[in-house]
C-alpha cells in the first residue's frame, strides 16, 4: 500500500492526490484521502478503484485545508470496497488513520473493544487500531501522543501509520514498525510517504523513520521520539532520485520505458565496480566481509518473485566461478521452516523494494541464528539494506511498472559482480579468464541495446500469440531461470497461463500439454547446452508445438526448426541471462498491450508486498 501526508502552508489536496498517483504502483484496489481545514473540519473521501476514480469523486467537493493525508490500498483484511478503504475513523469521528502493514492481534483487540461498546464499520485491522487509540485516550484522559504510544505498545504486527485529529488540528502523527516511512523536510512544511516518490518534487531532504519511532509533525516543527518517549535526533539525508525518473518520458507505459532503460541501468549497476584491465571487481559494500565470503561454507539466497529468479541465476554464477555451494530459497518458505543455519553461512537477500515482508522476516531469522546477511536491493534507504550487515545497491533507479524488468537485470548484474569478486578473491578463476569476462561485461549495455532492436519483430510475433491461453518457456542451465522469469512476466501482465521449465524436464509432464495451440518459447542460444536444447525443440515440433526460439545472432540450425526466431548478440555464457531476458520482456509487454491489459498495474498485484 502507499501512504502520503502533508502539513504546511500549501493546499494539501493537490500534493496528496499527486502523491497517490505516484504511489499507485504500490497498490491500486482502492484509495482515499483525509483533509483537515482551518475550521478543523475533517473531510474524508474514499473509493474502491483507482486514484483517478477517487479524484473524479472528489471533484466539486470541499477539499480545502493545509493538512492532508492519502492512501492507496492493496487489500489484505477485507474486500477492496469503499467501506474498507483508508482513511478509517475512530467511533467519535475525531481521529483518522491511514495504515500500511498488518495488525496481527487485531482479532482479540477488536473483541475487547466491541465488549466496551465500540462499533466497527469495516472489516479492517486498521479501524481496530484507531478505535484502540480513541479508547485509551478517553479511558485514561491522556493526550493523543501518549494514547498513540500506549496503543502501539499493545499492537503485534507491522505498521506505518499516519494519524490526524480534529482536536489537535495542527499536528500529524506518523509511526513505523517494519513498514517503511519517509519524511520530507521542507521550509515550514513536511511531507510523509511510504517511499520517496511523492516527495522528490518538493524537497531532496529526507528522514527515514526507524522502527518503533513516532514522529510528531507540525508545519514548523518535527519531533521524533521512540515508542518509549525518548527523544531521537533526526538524521537528514539527501535523495538521489530525480523527478524525470518517475515519469514516463514519452513511452506509453512505465514498463516499456524501464525495458528500454536497461542499457543504462545495467551500466549504472557496474559503474565504478569493474576494472577489466586489472582483472578486478571492487565492491565497497562488501569489502570488509571479504574473508567471511572466502571462508563461507555455504551461501543461502532468499527472495520472492522476480528477485528469486535473479537468485537462481546467482546460484549458477557463484557456484560456477567462486565454487561456493549456493541454495536459493523462497523467503516465505525459508522463514517458516527450521532451516539449518550456522555462523559460517552467508545469507544474501535480494529485493527490488527492500521492503518485502517475507524477505525481511527470513533475514531476521537467519540473523538470529548467526548468519551474516548481505542485501542486494534497489531502493536506497529501504528496510532490507538497513537490516543487513552489508550489501550492494543495484542502482537501477526507481522502478514503477509492477512487473519487474530493469530491477531484475540489475540484480543479475550485481550477482555477476559478486560471483566474479568472490572468484578473484578465492582464486577460483584464472586471471586471464577474469580479464576477458570483465571486458565483455563492460560491453553488455551495448549488447542489450542491440537486443532491444528486435522490438519490431517481437511485436509482430506477439500479434500471432495474443489470443493464446497457455505458454511454455524452456531453458537449460542459467537459461532455466530466464525461462521462469519469462513465464512469470507473461502471466503477470497478460493473464495468459504460462510455465517455465528446465527444457529436459518437459518430457516429465508438460509435454502432455503440447499441441498446435501451445506456444513454446525456448532459450536456444549457442552455449554448452545448445545441442541438448535442439533435441528438446525437436521433441516439441514432433508434437506440433509452435516454437519461438531465442537464438544467437547468425544461428541457422535452430532458426530452421523453429517457427519464429528472435536473435540476441553472441556473448559468454555467463551473460546469457542478461541478454536472453530482454526479448522475453518485450514479448510479454506487447502481448499484454495487444490484449488491452493494464501493463503497469496488473490486476491483484502490488509492487511492494509489505505483508506476508
Ligand atoms: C512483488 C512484485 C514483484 C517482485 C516481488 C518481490 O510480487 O510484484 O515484481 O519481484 O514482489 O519484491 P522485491 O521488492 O522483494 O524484489
Amino acid at each position: 500500500c502507499g501512504i502520503v501526508g502533508y502539513i504546511g502552508f500549501r493546499d494539501a489536496y493537490p500534493i496528496v492526490i499527486k502523491g497517490l498517483h505516484r504511489l499507485e504502483y504500490r497498490g491500486y484496489d482502492s484509495a482515499g484521502v483525509a483533509l483537515l481545514d482551518e475550521t478543523s473540519n475533517l473531510n474524508i473521501y474514499k473509493k474502491a478503484g483507482k486514484v483517478a476514480d477517487l479524484e473524479g469523486f472528489i471533484e466539486g467537493r470541499d477539499h480545502s485545508g493545509t493538512i492532508g493525508m492519502g492512501h492507496t490500498r492493496w487489500a489484505t483484511h477485507g474486500a477492496p470496497n469503499d467501506r474498507n478503504s483508508h482513511p478509517h475513523q475512530s467511533g467519535d469521528e475525531k481521529l483518522a488513520i491511514i495504515h500500511n502493514g498488518i495488525i496481527e492481534n487485531y482479532g482479540p483487540l477488536k473483541e475487547e473493544l466491541i465488549s466496551r461498546g465500540h462499533v466497527f464499520k469495516s472489516d479492517t485491522d486498521t479501524e481496530v487500531l484507531i478505535h484502540l487509540i480513541e479508547d485509551i485516550r478517553q479511558e485514561a484522559e491522556i493526550d493523543l501522543q501518549k494514547a498513540v504510544r500506549e496503543a502501539l505498545k499493545q499492537v503485534i504486527g507491522a505498521y506505518a501509520i499516519v494519524i490526524m485529529s480534529k482536536e489537535d488540528p495542527e499536528m500529524l502523527i506518523a509511526a513505523r514498525k517494519g513498514s517503511p516511512m519517509v519524511i520530507g523536510v521542507g521550509k515550514n512544511e513536511y511531507f510523509i510517504a511510504s517511499d520517496a516518490t511523492p516527495i522528490v518534487e518538493y524537497t531532496k531532504n529526507v528522514i527515514y523513520l526507524d522502527d518503533n519511532e513516532i514522529a510528531y509533525l507540525k508545519a514548523d516543527e518535527l519531533v521524533i521520539r521512540s515508542i518509549d518517549n525518548e527523544v531521537k535526533t533526526p538524521y537528514v539525508q539527501q535523495l538521489e532520485i530525480k523527478l524525470e525518473m518517475l515519469e514516463k518520458g514519452g513511452y506509453d507505459h512505465f514498463m516499456l520505458k524501464e525495458i528500454y532503460e536497461q542499457p543504462r541501468s545495467i551500466g549504472d549497476c557496474m559503474r565504478g565496480r569493474i576494472y577489466p584491465l586489472e582483472g578486478k571487481v571492487k565492491l565497497g559494500g562488501i569489502k570488509e566481509y571479504t574473508e567471511k565470503f572466502k571462508n563461507a561454507h555455504r551461501i543461502i539466497i532468499v527472495a520472492c518473485g522476480t528477485s528469486w529468479h535473479a537468485g537462481l541465476v546467482g546460484e549458477y554464477l557463484i557456484e560456477e566461478y567462486a565454487r561456493i555451494p549456493v541454495e536459493v530459497e523462497y523467503a516465505s518458505e525459508f522463514r517458516y521452516r527450521n532451516p539449518i543455519i550456522t555462523e559460517n553461512d552467508i545469507v544474501i537477500a535480494i529485493s527490488q523494494s527492500g521492503e518485502t515482508a517475507d524477505t525481511m522476516a527470513a533475514i531476521e531469522m537467519a540473523k538470529a541464528k548467526g548468519a551474516t546477511i548481505f542485501g542486494i536491493c534497489n531502493v536506497v534507504g529501504s528496510s532490507i539494506p538497513r537490516l543487513s550487515d552489508a550489501g550492494i545497491y543495484t542502482h537501477a533507479g526507481p522502478e514503477i511498472g509492477v512487473a519487474s524488468t530493469k530491477a531484475f537485470t540489475a540484480q543479475v548484474t550485481a550477482l555477476t559482480l559478486m560471483a566474479f569478486y568472490m572468484a578473484e578473491k578465492k582464486g577460483t578463476i584464472a586471471q586471464t579468464k577474469l580479464i576477458a569476462l570483465l571486458s565483455e561485461l563492460e560491453r553488455i549495455p551495448s549488447l542489450v541495446e542491440r537486443a532491444l532492436q528486435s522490438d519490431g519483430l517481437i511485436r509482430e510475433i506477439s500479434e500471432k500469440f495474443k489470443d493464446s491461453r497457455n505458454a511454455l518457456f524452456l531453458g537449460r542451465g542459467s537459461g532455466f531461470p530466464v525461462a521462469l522469469e519469462g513465464a512469470l512476466k507473461l502471466k503477470e501482465i497478460s493473464y495468459i497461463h504460462a510455465e517455465g521449465y528446465p527444457a529436459a524436464e518437459m518430457k516429465h509432464g508438460p509435454i502432455a500439454l503440447i499441441d498446435e495451440q501451445m506456444p513454446v518459447i525456448v532459450i536456444a542460444t549457442k552455449n554448452s547446452s545448445y545441442e541438448k536444447v535442439i533435441s528438446n525443440i525437436q521433441e516439441v515440433k514432433a508434437r506440433k508445438g509452435v516454437v519461438i526460439a531465442i537464438v544467437t545472432e547468425g544461428d541457422t540450425e535452430v532458426v530452421r526448426m523453429a517457427d519464429y526466431s528472435i536473435e540476441i548478440p553472441s556473448a559468454d555464457e555467463a551473460f546469457l541471462p542478461l541478454l536472453a531476458t530482454i526479448p522475453l520482456q518485450l514479448l510479454s509487454y506487447h502481448i499484454a498491450v495487444l490484449r488491452g491489459c493494464n501493463v503497469d498495474q496488473p490486476r491483484n498485484l502490488a509492487k511492494s508486498v509489505t505483508v506476508e
